[in-house]
């Protein structure tokens, strides 16, 4: 394409989400682990815009400190969506090219409807807006065309006549704008209205005034949901994760059951990756081609190598490096450990602040004892090394290549290569001492002597 104008964003958050009753800004409510500004940051970056301001509130500087990369402009009232967007007038002093006006609080509009305005605005139209056609339009702003389809008004709901309301095509709230205008429209934008606000809305009437085309482009109802209650983000949500199967089905992933796979904005699967019913991809994973994921795992903060297998009931957490062809099993936690190729944890073992060789086999119900109540500590399984099974290593320990240590140990010094580490009791036999026991306690019974344990009557050592 010849060269395209430059972009800058307008991202507009001043308003107070109070319906979302929470201690945390609306616009730092997660979809999909990412905050909604986030989800909006990462599509202004799709885009490739040279400048991006945030419009907040006062006091809103946890919000301020998540627009990374963006200049804030603070709009001190909220006095509607044209005087947010003249709050970012200074940081935009200079830029020539479309301003895109987004609102943060709508974060599923795909990169593809913001490429199709653009290309309209470069076409020539000084307004496109983005509209949709809800179900229910209930009080969005309805868009006024003509018989050929171009635009000539936003008018608000609580402005409009019934044969406006009428109509179904509605303002999602986004536009792409010729900077060059922008601004000089929105000067004489004016808050005489049902509101009493400054309508961003009204610069289409206005820029008609001076013949400036406007145009409309149409994105699915489910793009364009604006969030303000818990309810409202719970739907984004939903509407999120579809898209994202879809996404990976896609890309060549198996999803047993695709409505029971939840993914994270960041989640990366390879090809040929298969995910069984019930799997939770948080923050932060990449799996590599040829992954096999089994039912019910749960994975964050977490790169799993080529082929390897993980689950069912597998719970990989942050720092997890699961090298090429590990096998990771059943109610087997991993935390901050690097798990080289081939080796194998397959059982109910708790597997942190570690380092496991390449084929090394850890045995079920081994356990890393990694933290003294005060520090954590590393353990060092070198390749090759056989863990015998409910080995309890007490960090910081190594077991060195080749070694092995005997099941039901307690290893609190290192290994040498090639030794065995064993720390059992010798076996003893009694014999016949479990008939004799069974015996006395018969008695016992017989005697009425066992009374109920009472927890109430513990006295705490002082
Ligand atoms: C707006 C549109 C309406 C559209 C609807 C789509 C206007 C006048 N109306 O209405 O046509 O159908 O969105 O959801 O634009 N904000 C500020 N400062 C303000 C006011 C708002 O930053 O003074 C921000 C809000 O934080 C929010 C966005 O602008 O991110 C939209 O504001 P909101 O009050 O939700 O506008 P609507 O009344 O829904
Ligand atoms: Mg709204």
């Amino acid at each position: 394409m010849a060269d395209q104008a430059p972009i800058a964003a307008v991202i507009l958050a001043a308003g107070k989400g109070t319906r979302m009753k929470s201690a945390l800004p609306k616009v730092l409510h997660a979809i999909g682990g990412r905050s909604m500004l986030d989800h909006v940051l990462a599509t202004v970056g799709a885009l490739g815009a040279d400048q991006t301001v945030v419009v907040l509130g006062p006091d809103m500087d946890q919000v301020a400190a998540e627009a990374k990369g963006a200049s804030i402009a603070i709009q001190k009232d909220a006095l509607g969506t044209g005087h947010a967007v003249l709050a970012a007038r200074e940081a935009l002093d200079g830029f020539h090219g479309t301003v895109f006006v987004l609102f943060a609080d709508t974060p599923l509009v795909r990169d593809e409807t913001f490429r199709d305005m653009r290309a309209i605005r470069e076409a020539g139209a000084g307004v496109v807006v983005l509209g949709f056609r809800p179900d229910d339009p209930a009080a969005y702003g309805r868009l006024i065309t003509d018989s050929s389809g171009a635009l000539d008004a936003i008018i608000e709901f609580k402005d409009a006549n019934a044969e406006q309301r009428a109509v179904p095509l509605c303002n999602a709230g986004l536009m792409a704008i010729d900077g060059e205008v922008l601004f000089d429209l929105l000067d004489r934008v004016t808050n005489d209205n049902a509101k009493g606000e400054y309508y961003l809305t009204d610069i289409v009437a206005l820029a008609r005034e001076r013949g400036i085309a406007c145009r409309v482009t149409e994105a699915p109802a489910d793009e364009v949901m604006g969030i303000n209650s818990r309810e409202e983000l719970a739907a984004a949500e939903a509407v999120f994760q579809r898209r994202r199967r879809r996404q990976a089905m896609e890309d060549g992933v198996t999803l047993h059951d695709p409505d029971t796979v939840y993914f994270s904005a960041d989640t990366r699967l390879g090809q040929d990756v298969t995910v069984g019913q019930n799997v939770v991809f948080g923050p932060g994973v990449t799996v590599e081609d040829g992954v096999t994921i089994k039912p019910f795992s749960h994975l964050e903060g977490t790169h799993v190598g080529a082929d390897a297998i993980v689950g069912p009931f597998a719970r990989l957490r942050p720092g997890a490096e699961i090298g090429t062809d590990v096998h990771v099993g059943n109610f087997v936690e991993i935390k901050n450990a690097i798990v080289e190729p081939g080796a194998k944890i397959n059982h109910l073992t708790y597997v942190g602040d570690a380092f496991v060789g390449a084929r090394s086999n850890i045995g079920a119900g081994t356990i890393t004892c990694n933290y003294d109540g005060f520090n954590k500590h590393l353990t060092v399984i070198e390749e090759d090394v056989f863990i015998g099974s409910n080995t309890a290593l007490v960090a910081p320990v190594r077991i060195g290549k080749g070694a092995n240590t005997a099941a039901g140990s307690v290893i609190s010094q290192n290994v040498d290569p090639n030794a065995l580490g064993v720390t059992r009791p010798p076996h003893r036999q009694l014999d016949e001492w479990a008939a004799k026991y069974r015996e006395k306690k018969a008695a016992e019974k017989a005697d009425g002597k066992w009374p109920k344990p009472d927890p109430s009557t513990v006295k705490k050592s002082s």
